[in-house]
């Protein structure tokens, strides 16, 4: 395991197809509606191209006098044409729009489901608020190829091909000048089109920035007003906004002389067609109706392959979202189960080992944060790591919980390698009360079951009774059911920690990991809490990081740490006597008189 911390970069899949492959694998699925989509397209696509022809009847219908039948014939034709047209056009547009929905609906679910297992060190090297930027803005834009602009291709791709192939045959020698017109066009086309999606990728990862930016500071919002920083922030966010904007003005800039071109061509091709066939019908050679017919079915032609050029770089413009969203979706965990996870026990006595372990975080390949650590902590006991700040304490618990692996030693829980089982059952056995509290935006109980979804209320108010938080959530407007607000902003610190303390307590495993769980308590509260977190401790295997002694100086054995190694280890009494850091900081928090 030792070197697979050593990720190989993602490099983003650039061709094409390998992006479209990527969302085929999300469409191929609804093979029905598909089907429906493709049949609807078809029928569509070929009114459009039988209308000129009933359009042309009409006039020498009405050059001829208006024919035997009075023009009722060439009427119900004519409107039998549109009805059809109209139908399929709106079954088409329902099913395409359908598959879109659909299809983004099962890509932001897919993205997801990747996301949430990853390692944290996948988010150490990706910013979170990037990554939602394309669970959001990536997949609307892909919707809109499944949508909408891929159904638009293929119907204009049919047109133009289905539609110039009847003119060839109709109108041979007028067609002369469709063959040095679209050559240039399709040239044009696809040349531009990669240019444009360059240019649409990094428009996209500068939109994702400017995301990232206003979601930062205005989560921080505190921060900033109270260093005064708002004109700063500004002028940074402005800095990433213009920068978006810069990089758009370049697509669009390719996009406009794209549009002059194609529309020049396309219009003196058409005005040349218009001046021969004008000849042709004053020599007799061509009806007024078949001349008709055939300039509105070349306009038809000509606006279809004026519009491919439009939804094909809407088409690559989706391919580099859809290209990012294949990032994500392959993205890689470094801690995975293996292949064949060792099974656990129903039940799990708590014995943890720490063997011989050396780890560095994998941002800071120079400094490690555990150096031949070694530690076995026996079912039921209570072990509590101190030691000076950034001296590995919570690391422990980062590998216990296995957010990373060791690059040498092994971390096992009842002789179980924690690399050699399935991570999301093991962890069903551990209790984590974090240093960092996290609330989610929800409802007091909801948070604290968070602990253990299957919790009965009368659970969690016990829960939270030993956490020594019924008396301000009974204060709280309603109770057990009071939202938190984003990040639990509607709470004090000790409050929030509270919760987490509860949510800790419900959890109600075998191996209890408290990482100053108590720190952020008032002196009083936290006696209580401690009472109640002893009482949660017996018969439990924990893990106890404080950095104020008086909380630890009655558990069964104390650790200390420093500079990621175990400089001690013994009772309270034990370490005082021995001197070192431990009698330093004892000196230190109880007075010089505790030796
Ligand atoms: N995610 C991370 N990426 C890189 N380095 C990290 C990471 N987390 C912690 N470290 C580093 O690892 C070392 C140990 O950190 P750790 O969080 O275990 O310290 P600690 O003993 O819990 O300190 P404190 O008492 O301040 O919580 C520190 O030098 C810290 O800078
Ligand atoms: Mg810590």
């Amino acid at each position: 395991m030792s070197d697979s911390g050593m990720r190989e970069e993602h490099q983003p899949p650039k061709g094409k197809l390998v992006n479209l492959r990527t969302l085929w694998t999300f469409v191929g699925v609804y093979k029905l509606q598909l089907f429906l989509a493709t049949v609807f397209l078809l029928i569509a696509a070929t009114t459009v191209l039988i209308l000129p022809t009933a359009i042309g009847r009409i006039i020498d219908t009405a050059n001829s006098g208006g024919g035997e039948d009075g023009g009722q014939g060439i009427a119900i034709f004519f409107t039998t044409i549109i009805l059809v047209m109209a139908t399929a056009t709106a079954m088409r547009f329902y099913f395409v729009s359908w598959l879109g929905e659909r299809v983004v609906a099962d890509i932001r679910k897919a993205v997801y489901e990747r996301l949430i297992t990853l390692s944290p060190e996948y988010f150490e090297e990706n910013r979170p608020g990037e990554i939602v930027s394309r669970l959001t803005a990536d997949t609307t834009l892909v919707q809109t190829i499944v949508g909408s602009s891929f159904s638009v291709w293929a119907r204009n791709i049919l047109i133009a091909i289905g539609g110039t192939g009847w003119l060839l045959v109709t109108a041979p020698e007028q067609m002369r000048y469709m063959i040095i017109i679209v050559p240039p066009i399709l040239f044009f086309v696809v040349y531009m089109g990669r240019r444009v999606r360059k240019l649409s990728r990094s428009s996209q990862d500068k939109v994702a920035d400017v995301g990232v930016r206003a979601n930062e500071s205005l989560s921080a919002l505190n921060i900033v007003q109270a260093f005064t920083q708002e004109k700063f922030e500004s002028r940074r966010f402005g800095v990433h906004v213009d920068d978006a904007f810069d990089v758009a003005k370049r697509r669009i800039k390719i996009r406009a002389i794209l549009t002059f071109v194609i529309m020049f061509l396309v219009f003196a091709g058409i005005a040349a067609l218009m001046f021969n066939g004008l000849q042709s019908v004053s020599t007799g050679k061509l009806s007024s109706g078949e001349m008709t017919t055939f300039l509105i079915r070349s306009i038809f032609v000509a606006s279809s392959f004026a519009s491919l050029t439009e939804v094909y770089s809407e088409l690559q413009r989706a391919a580099g979202a859809a290209g990012r969203l294949a990032e994500l979706l392959t993205a890689e965990s470094t801690i995975k189960a293996p292949k064949n996870p060792i099974p656990l026990p129903k039940t799990m006595k708590g014995d943890i080992h720490f063997d011989h372990v050396t780890f560095h975080y994998p941002s800071k390949k120079n400094i490690a944060a555990l150096i031949d650590f070694d530690l076995h902590v026996k079912p039921g006991e209570t072990v509590a790591l101190v030691g000076p700040s950034g001296a590995g304490k919570s690391t422990v618990l980062q590998l216990l919980l296995r957010f990373y692996d060791p690059q040498s030693g092994s971390v096992t829980i009842d002789g179980i390698d924690l690399s050699k089982t399935e991570p999301t059952e093991f962890r069903k056995h551990i209790a984590l009360v974090p240093q960092d509290t996290i609330i989610f935006a929800d409802s007091v109980a909801e948070n604290i079951r968070y602990g253990r979804f299957g919790a009965s209320d009368e659970e969690v108010r016990a829960a939270a009774v030993s956490a020594e938080a019924l008396a301000f959530i009974e204060d709280a407007p309603e109770g057990f059911d009071t939202f938190l607000g984003e990040r639990g902003t509607r709470l004090s610190g000790g409050q929030r920690q509270r919760i987490a303390i509860a949510r800790g307590i419900l959890r109600d495993a075998p191996i209890l990991l408290l990482d100053e769980a108590t720190s952020a308590l008032d002196a009083e509260s936290e006696l209580r809490v401690q009472e109640a977190l002893e009482h949660l401790m017996e018969g439990r295997t924990t893990l106890v990081i404080a950095h104020r002694l008086a909380t630890v100086k009655k558990v069964d054995r104390i650790v200390v740490m420093d500079g990621g190694r175990i400089v001690a280890e013994g009772t309270h009494d034990e370490l005082v006597a021995q001197g070192g850091i431990y009698k330093r900081l004892a000196d230190l928090q109880f007075g010089s008189s505790t030796a």
